[in-house]
């Protein structure tokens, strides 16, 4: 929301510049200007929020694979492994076998808890399979 405000405030700045320049000049040229710079202030807007998105998706999957460095300096493979057998044995109770592949790490955040539950695992192999899921997880 700053970020915009911030957008809004040197767009605003850029137009006081120009009717500056515009007030100095003669008015068929005054014309050209203000058409010029009408036709290019949605395009300065359009690349900033461009630019935010694109900043926004470089943090979130920087945060995504350090949660995955996490787990692998926490977990070993071999329990990893042990987290595999888990969700091939638990998890095709109810449903399908769904797979690490299927969704993003921040997705199976917000799924995870829930199932593990539903399949009584206890705290240990949640985080066994917790840890096998978000390492094979969808990226991005
Ligand atoms: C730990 C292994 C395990 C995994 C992995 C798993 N489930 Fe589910 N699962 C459900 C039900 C019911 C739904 C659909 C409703 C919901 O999302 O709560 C579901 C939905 C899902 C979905 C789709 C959710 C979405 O929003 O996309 C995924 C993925 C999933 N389960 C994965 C009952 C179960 C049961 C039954 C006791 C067990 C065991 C179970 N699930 C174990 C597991």
């Amino acid at each position: 929301m700053f970020h915009v405000v911030k957008i809004v405030k040197q767009n605003v700045e850029r137009v006081e510049a120009i009717c500056l320049f515009l007030s100095l000049i003669s008015t068929d040229m005054k014309k050209r200007f203000t058409i010029i710079s009408l036709a290019l202030l949605p395009l300065l807007i359009s690349q900033c929020a461009t630019k935010k998105a694109a900043s926004d998706d470089g943090v979130a999957a920087g945060v995504e694979s350090a949660k995955v460095a996490e787990i692998k300096k926490q977990y070993s493979e071999a329990q990893i492994q042990e987290g595999m057998t888990i969700w091939q044995n638990s998890c095709v109770k109810c449903h399908k076998l769904f797979e690490p592949e299927s969704r993003t790490i921040a997705k199976w955040e917000t799924i995870l808890p829930n199932m593990s539950m539903r399949a009584k695992l206890n705290q240990d192999q949640s985080a066994k399979f917790r840890a096998y899921i978000l390492t094979h997880a969808k990226l991005g």
